[in-house]
Protein backbone atom coordinates (compact mmCIF):
# COMPACT_ATOMS: atom_id res chain seq x y z
CA UNK A 1 0.00 0.00 0.00
CA UNK A 2 3.10 2.58 0.66
CA UNK A 3 3.39 2.72 -3.34
CA UNK A 4 -0.01 3.62 -3.62
CA UNK A 5 0.03 6.11 -1.16
CA UNK A 6 3.26 7.36 -2.19
CA UNK A 7 1.89 7.93 -5.64
CA UNK A 8 -1.35 9.28 -4.32
CA UNK A 9 0.45 12.12 -2.05
CA UNK A 10 -0.59 15.70 -4.08
CA UNK A 11 -0.70 18.59 -1.64
CA UNK A 12 1.69 19.89 0.67
CA UNK A 13 1.60 22.65 3.14
CA UNK A 14 5.01 23.01 4.19
CA UNK A 15 8.81 23.54 2.50
CA UNK A 16 12.06 23.81 3.69
CA UNK A 17 13.53 25.56 0.46
CA UNK A 18 17.15 27.30 0.47
CA UNK A 19 17.64 27.98 3.83
CA UNK A 20 13.56 29.53 4.20
CA UNK A 21 10.56 28.32 5.12
CA UNK A 22 7.49 28.20 2.77
CA UNK A 23 3.77 27.83 4.13
CA UNK A 24 1.28 27.25 2.23
CA UNK A 25 -1.27 29.86 3.64
CA UNK A 26 -4.45 27.90 4.68
CA UNK A 27 -6.55 31.03 5.46
CA UNK A 28 -6.36 31.94 1.99
CA UNK A 29 -7.84 28.17 0.79
CA UNK A 30 -9.60 26.91 -1.01
CA UNK A 31 -9.93 30.26 -3.17
CA UNK A 32 -6.33 31.13 -3.23
CA UNK A 33 -3.13 29.34 -3.11
CA UNK A 34 -0.34 32.34 -1.70
CA UNK A 35 2.57 30.42 -0.19
CA UNK A 36 4.61 33.01 2.64
CA UNK A 37 8.14 32.47 3.12
CA UNK A 38 10.18 32.99 6.53
CA UNK A 39 13.52 34.06 7.50
CA UNK A 40 13.06 34.45 11.54
CA UNK A 41 11.96 32.36 14.33
CA UNK A 42 9.06 35.09 14.95
CA UNK A 43 7.84 35.44 11.85
CA UNK A 44 7.22 31.44 12.10
CA UNK A 45 5.40 31.49 15.70
CA UNK A 46 3.87 34.35 13.77
CA UNK A 47 2.14 32.15 11.38
CA UNK A 48 1.86 29.40 13.65
CA UNK A 49 -0.54 31.26 16.00
CA UNK A 50 -2.38 33.61 13.43
CA UNK A 51 -3.57 30.01 11.39
CA UNK A 52 -1.23 30.66 8.99
CA UNK A 53 0.34 26.75 8.92
CA UNK A 54 -2.32 24.72 11.55
CA UNK A 55 -2.56 20.96 12.57
CA UNK A 56 -0.78 19.45 14.94
CA UNK A 57 2.27 17.74 12.79
CA UNK A 58 2.28 21.07 11.16
CA UNK A 59 2.51 23.40 13.86
CA UNK A 60 5.73 20.52 15.39
CA UNK A 61 8.02 20.42 12.19
CA UNK A 62 7.12 24.18 11.24
CA UNK A 63 8.34 25.47 14.72
CA UNK A 64 11.77 22.90 14.28
CA UNK A 65 12.03 24.52 11.10
CA UNK A 66 12.10 27.80 13.16
CA UNK A 67 14.73 26.93 15.46
CA UNK A 68 16.99 25.93 12.41
CA UNK A 69 16.37 29.59 11.03
CA UNK A 70 17.03 31.17 14.85
CA UNK A 71 20.36 29.53 15.26
CA UNK A 72 21.75 30.64 12.12
CA UNK A 73 20.88 34.59 13.26
CA UNK A 74 21.84 33.96 16.65
CA UNK A 75 25.25 32.52 15.50
CA UNK A 76 25.76 35.68 12.86
CA UNK A 77 25.09 38.17 15.32
CA UNK A 78 27.98 36.81 17.58
CA UNK A 79 27.85 36.52 21.40
CA UNK A 80 26.32 33.73 23.49
CA UNK A 81 24.20 32.65 21.05
CA UNK A 82 23.30 29.51 22.76
CA UNK A 83 21.96 31.44 25.62
CA UNK A 84 20.18 34.13 22.55
CA UNK A 85 18.58 30.78 21.17
CA UNK A 86 16.61 30.22 24.57
CA UNK A 87 14.27 33.92 23.37
CA UNK A 88 13.45 31.93 20.10
CA UNK A 89 12.31 28.47 21.82
CA UNK A 90 10.30 30.65 24.18
CA UNK A 91 8.95 32.95 21.09
CA UNK A 92 7.72 29.47 19.49
CA UNK A 93 6.89 27.59 22.54
CA UNK A 94 4.38 30.50 23.24
CA UNK A 95 2.62 30.38 20.13
CA UNK A 96 -0.05 27.91 20.58
CA UNK A 97 -0.14 25.87 23.98
CA UNK A 98 -2.76 22.85 23.20
CA UNK A 99 -0.72 20.17 20.04
CA UNK A 100 1.82 18.54 22.01
CA UNK A 101 3.38 18.26 18.88
CA UNK A 102 4.84 21.97 18.68
CA UNK A 103 6.70 21.11 22.45
CA UNK A 104 7.58 17.67 21.45
CA UNK A 105 9.54 19.16 18.44
CA UNK A 106 11.19 21.90 20.44
CA UNK A 107 12.21 19.18 22.54
CA UNK A 108 13.86 17.48 19.57
CA UNK A 109 15.50 19.99 18.68
CA UNK A 110 16.85 20.90 21.76
CA UNK A 111 18.08 17.38 22.33
CA UNK A 112 19.97 17.54 19.28
CA UNK A 113 21.76 20.55 20.45
CA UNK A 114 22.62 19.20 24.24
CA UNK A 115 24.51 16.47 21.55
CA UNK A 116 26.40 18.61 19.09
CA UNK A 117 30.14 17.30 19.25
CA UNK A 118 32.86 19.72 19.39
CA UNK A 119 33.55 21.66 16.16
CA UNK A 120 29.95 20.92 14.83
CA UNK A 121 28.10 22.99 12.43
CA UNK A 122 24.99 23.89 15.06
CA UNK A 123 23.12 25.15 12.01
CA UNK A 124 23.71 22.00 9.60
CA UNK A 125 23.08 19.75 12.96
CA UNK A 126 19.49 21.59 14.02
CA UNK A 127 18.81 21.67 9.56
CA UNK A 128 19.15 17.91 9.52
CA UNK A 129 17.31 17.32 12.60
CA UNK A 130 14.11 19.46 11.70
CA UNK A 131 13.92 17.58 8.08
CA UNK A 132 14.38 13.85 9.71
CA UNK A 133 11.28 15.66 12.24
CA UNK A 134 9.46 16.30 9.13
CA UNK A 135 10.53 12.64 7.30
CA UNK A 136 9.62 10.48 10.01
CA UNK A 137 6.11 12.61 10.28
CA UNK A 138 5.72 11.52 6.73
CA UNK A 139 6.65 7.84 7.66
CA UNK A 140 4.74 7.70 10.77
CA UNK A 141 1.13 8.61 8.39
CA UNK A 142 1.83 6.40 5.51
CA UNK A 143 2.01 3.63 8.99
CA UNK A 144 -0.82 4.59 10.12
CA UNK A 145 -2.98 4.50 6.99
CA UNK A 146 -2.28 1.06 6.84
CA UNK A 147 -3.55 0.36 10.41
CA UNK A 148 -6.62 2.38 9.64
CA UNK A 149 -7.43 0.71 6.86
CA UNK A 150 -6.82 -2.52 8.36
CA UNK A 151 -9.14 -2.20 11.31
CA UNK A 152 -11.69 -0.26 8.68
CA UNK A 153 -11.75 -3.40 6.83
CA UNK A 154 -11.73 -5.92 9.80
CA UNK A 155 -15.24 -4.56 10.97
CA UNK A 156 -16.52 -4.17 7.73
CA UNK A 157 -15.48 -5.37 4.33
CA UNK A 158 -17.62 -2.73 1.92
CA UNK A 159 -17.99 0.42 0.85
CA UNK A 160 -18.83 2.27 4.49
CA UNK A 161 -19.89 6.15 5.04
CA UNK A 162 -17.62 8.40 7.35
CA UNK A 163 -17.59 10.79 9.34
CA UNK A 164 -14.47 13.43 10.29
CA UNK A 165 -14.02 16.90 12.12
CA UNK A 166 -11.58 19.34 11.88
CA UNK A 167 -8.78 18.99 8.66
CA UNK A 168 -6.30 16.35 8.94
CA UNK A 169 -5.14 15.91 5.76
CA UNK A 170 -2.02 16.52 3.99
CA UNK A 171 -2.37 20.41 4.70
CA UNK A 172 -2.19 19.62 8.48
CA UNK A 173 0.80 17.10 8.29
CA UNK A 174 3.96 16.43 7.15
CA UNK A 175 2.89 13.90 4.78
CA UNK A 176 -0.72 11.90 3.49
CA UNK A 177 -2.57 12.92 7.19
CA UNK A 178 -4.05 11.47 10.00
CA UNK A 179 -7.29 10.84 10.57
CA UNK A 180 -7.60 12.36 6.49
CA UNK A 181 -4.93 9.86 5.42
CA UNK A 182 -6.30 6.92 6.92
CA UNK A 183 -9.77 7.69 5.27
CA UNK A 184 -7.50 8.98 1.25
CA UNK A 185 -6.39 5.44 1.91
CA UNK A 186 -9.77 3.26 2.65
CA UNK A 187 -10.65 5.50 -0.83
CA UNK A 188 -8.00 3.92 -2.78
CA UNK A 189 -8.74 0.59 -1.31
CA UNK A 190 -12.60 0.75 -1.54
CA UNK A 191 -13.88 1.20 1.29
CA UNK A 192 -15.93 4.71 1.27
CA UNK A 193 -19.17 5.11 0.22
CA UNK A 194 -19.09 8.69 1.05
CA UNK A 195 -17.40 11.21 3.75
CA UNK A 196 -19.00 13.59 5.73
CA UNK A 197 -17.23 16.31 6.76
CA UNK A 198 -18.22 18.70 9.46
CA UNK A 199 -17.62 22.38 8.32
CA UNK A 200 -15.84 22.79 11.70
CA UNK A 201 -16.72 26.52 13.54
CA UNK A 202 -15.01 28.94 13.46
CA UNK A 203 -12.42 28.26 11.03
CA UNK A 204 -14.25 25.76 9.23
CA UNK A 205 -11.26 24.02 8.65
CA UNK A 206 -13.63 21.11 7.37
CA UNK A 207 -15.20 22.72 4.14
CA UNK A 208 -12.47 25.16 3.64
CA UNK A 209 -9.85 22.31 3.94
CA UNK A 210 -10.32 18.51 4.39
CA UNK A 211 -13.72 19.04 1.68
CA UNK A 212 -10.87 20.47 -1.10
CA UNK A 213 -8.43 17.78 -0.24
CA UNK A 214 -10.96 15.39 -0.66
CA UNK A 215 -12.23 16.90 -4.16
CA UNK A 216 -9.06 16.45 -5.19
CA UNK A 217 -8.71 12.93 -4.34
CA UNK A 218 -11.72 12.03 -6.30
CA UNK A 219 -13.41 10.70 -3.00
CA UNK A 220 -17.53 11.57 -2.60
CA UNK A 221 -17.81 14.18 0.42
CA UNK A 222 -20.60 16.41 1.43
CA UNK A 223 -20.14 18.89 3.95
CA UNK A 224 -22.62 19.13 6.85
CA UNK A 225 -23.58 21.80 9.70
CA UNK A 226 -21.40 20.38 13.06
CA UNK A 227 -24.98 20.30 14.34
CA UNK A 228 -25.88 17.76 12.31
CA UNK A 229 -23.94 15.20 13.51
CA UNK A 230 -26.70 13.18 15.75
CA UNK A 231 -28.73 13.78 12.81
CA UNK A 232 -26.59 12.25 10.24
CA UNK A 233 -25.66 8.97 12.66
CA UNK A 234 -29.19 8.59 13.26
CA UNK A 235 -30.21 8.44 9.38
CA UNK A 236 -27.02 7.88 7.43
CA UNK A 237 -25.78 4.54 8.35
CA UNK A 238 -22.31 6.15 9.80
CA UNK A 239 -20.09 3.01 10.57
CA UNK A 240 -16.97 5.36 11.97
CA UNK A 241 -16.27 8.56 13.09
CA UNK A 242 -12.76 9.27 12.55
CA UNK A 243 -10.79 11.88 13.91
CA UNK A 244 -6.87 13.58 14.58
CA UNK A 245 -5.82 14.58 18.03
CA UNK A 246 -3.14 17.36 19.41
CA UNK A 247 -2.61 16.01 22.74
CA UNK A 248 -3.40 12.30 23.75
CA UNK A 249 -2.57 12.12 27.58
CA UNK A 250 -1.19 9.02 29.47
CA UNK A 251 -4.46 7.48 29.97
CA UNK A 252 -5.88 7.79 26.43
CA UNK A 253 -7.69 11.17 26.74
CA UNK A 254 -7.62 12.53 23.79
CA UNK A 255 -7.73 16.40 23.05
CA UNK A 256 -9.15 17.32 19.16
CA UNK A 257 -10.70 20.64 17.57
CA UNK A 258 -13.74 21.67 19.21
CA UNK A 259 -16.76 19.50 18.79
CA UNK A 260 -14.68 16.42 19.02
CA UNK A 261 -15.65 15.31 22.54
CA UNK A 262 -19.68 15.65 21.60
CA UNK A 263 -18.92 13.21 18.74
CA UNK A 264 -17.55 10.73 20.47
CA UNK A 265 -20.93 10.84 22.86
CA UNK A 266 -23.11 10.77 19.74
CA UNK A 267 -21.43 7.65 18.22
CA UNK A 268 -21.27 5.81 21.79
CA UNK A 269 -25.20 6.51 21.65
CA UNK A 270 -25.57 5.31 18.36
CA UNK A 271 -23.56 2.51 18.33
CA UNK A 272 -20.54 4.03 15.91
CA UNK A 273 -17.21 3.32 15.90
CA UNK A 274 -14.84 6.29 16.78
CA UNK A 275 -10.97 6.09 15.66
CA UNK A 276 -8.52 8.34 16.53
CA UNK A 277 -5.43 8.58 14.57
CA UNK A 278 -2.27 10.69 15.71
CA UNK A 279 1.64 9.67 15.54
CA UNK A 280 3.23 9.08 18.57
CA UNK A 281 4.13 12.53 18.65
CA UNK A 282 0.88 13.42 19.92
CA UNK A 283 1.49 11.01 22.44
CA UNK A 284 1.91 13.26 25.95
CA UNK A 285 3.20 10.27 29.00
CA UNK A 286 4.20 13.18 30.67
CA UNK A 287 -0.16 14.06 31.76
CA UNK A 288 -1.84 11.62 33.32
CA UNK A 289 -5.36 12.60 32.07
CA UNK A 290 -7.47 15.25 30.05
CA UNK A 291 -8.32 17.54 32.78
CA UNK A 292 -4.16 18.44 32.65
CA UNK A 293 -4.51 19.51 28.93
CA UNK A 294 -4.45 23.60 28.94
CA UNK A 295 -7.32 24.12 25.83
CA UNK A 296 -6.67 27.29 24.15
CA UNK A 297 -9.33 29.65 23.66
CA UNK A 298 -9.20 32.04 21.19
CA UNK A 299 -10.79 34.99 20.55
CA UNK A 300 -14.43 36.00 20.72
CA UNK A 301 -14.40 37.78 17.47
CA UNK A 302 -13.53 34.28 15.41
CA UNK A 303 -17.15 33.19 16.78
CA UNK A 304 -18.78 37.37 16.09
CA UNK A 305 -17.36 38.39 12.94
CA UNK A 306 -17.62 36.88 9.49
CA UNK A 307 -14.15 38.52 7.31
CA UNK A 308 -13.91 41.18 10.29
CA UNK A 309 -17.87 42.23 9.68
CA UNK A 310 -19.72 42.08 13.05
CA UNK A 311 -23.28 39.79 12.26
CA UNK A 312 -23.75 39.09 15.67
CA UNK A 313 -25.77 41.15 18.72
CA UNK A 314 -23.04 43.12 21.04
CA UNK A 315 -22.54 40.25 23.09
CA UNK A 316 -19.17 38.46 24.53
CA UNK A 317 -18.37 34.95 23.14
CA UNK A 318 -16.65 31.39 24.41
CA UNK A 319 -14.55 30.61 21.91
CA UNK A 320 -12.55 27.34 22.95
CA UNK A 321 -10.98 25.99 20.36
CA UNK A 322 -10.29 22.03 21.76
CA UNK A 323 -11.83 19.67 23.74
CA UNK A 324 -11.32 16.45 25.21
CA UNK A 325 -12.46 12.92 24.91
CA UNK A 326 -12.57 10.52 27.28
CA UNK A 327 -10.71 7.40 26.44
CA UNK A 328 -13.75 5.73 27.30
CA UNK A 329 -15.56 6.79 24.55
CA UNK A 330 -12.63 6.03 22.36
CA UNK A 331 -12.78 2.14 20.04
CA UNK A 332 -9.47 2.73 18.60
CA UNK A 333 -6.09 4.79 18.53
CA UNK A 334 -4.34 4.47 15.68
CA UNK A 335 -0.39 5.33 15.86
CA UNK A 336 2.91 4.03 13.34
CA UNK A 337 3.66 2.31 16.47
CA UNK A 338 0.11 -0.04 15.91
CA UNK A 339 -2.99 0.11 17.08
CA UNK A 340 -4.58 0.27 21.21
CA UNK A 341 -8.43 -0.80 21.13
CA UNK A 342 -10.44 0.78 23.88
CA UNK A 343 -7.35 2.54 25.32
CA UNK A 344 -6.39 2.44 28.76
CA UNK A 345 -3.44 3.94 30.60
CA UNK A 346 -1.94 0.54 30.51
CA UNK A 347 -2.35 -0.48 26.88
CA UNK A 348 -1.02 3.34 26.58
CA UNK A 349 2.23 2.95 28.38
CA UNK A 350 2.44 -0.57 26.48
CA UNK A 351 2.43 1.05 23.25
CA UNK A 352 4.76 3.60 23.66
CA UNK A 353 7.45 0.88 25.38
CA UNK A 354 7.40 -0.29 21.38
CA UNK A 355 10.35 0.76 19.16
CA UNK A 356 9.28 3.28 16.85
CA UNK A 357 9.33 1.49 12.99
CA UNK A 358 11.20 4.37 11.71
O1 LIG B 1 -6.80 24.73 15.30
P1 LIG B 1 -6.19 23.74 14.37
O2 LIG B 1 -6.68 23.87 12.96
O3 LIG B 1 -4.67 23.72 14.47
O4 LIG B 1 -6.69 22.35 14.93
C1 LIG B 1 -6.35 21.17 14.23
C2 LIG B 1 -6.99 19.97 14.78
O5 LIG B 1 -7.64 19.98 15.79
C3 LIG B 1 -6.69 18.71 14.08
O6 LIG B 1 -7.82 17.88 14.10
C4 LIG B 1 -5.56 18.04 14.83
O7 LIG B 1 -4.46 18.91 14.93
C5 LIG B 1 -5.12 16.81 14.20
S1 LIG B 1 -4.10 17.24 12.81
C6 LIG B 1 -3.47 16.00 12.02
Amino acid sequence: MRERLLAAEKVKSIEWLDGRLNLLDQRKLPVEEIWCSHDSAASVAAAIRDMVVRGAPAIGISAAYGLVLAVRARIADGGDWRQALEEDFKVLADSRPTAVNLFWALNQMRERLDRLKPGEDPYAALEAQAISIHDSDREANLAMAQFGVDLIRRHQGNPQNLLTHCNTGALATGGFGTALGVIRAAHLEGLVERVYVDETRPWLQGSRLTAWELLGDGVPAMVNADSAAAHLMKSRGISWVIVGADRITANGDVANKIGTYQLAVLAMHHGVRFMVVAASSTIDMALESGEEIQIEERAGSELLEVDGRRFAADVEAFNPVFDVTPADLIDAIVTEKGVVERPSAAKMAELMSRKRLH
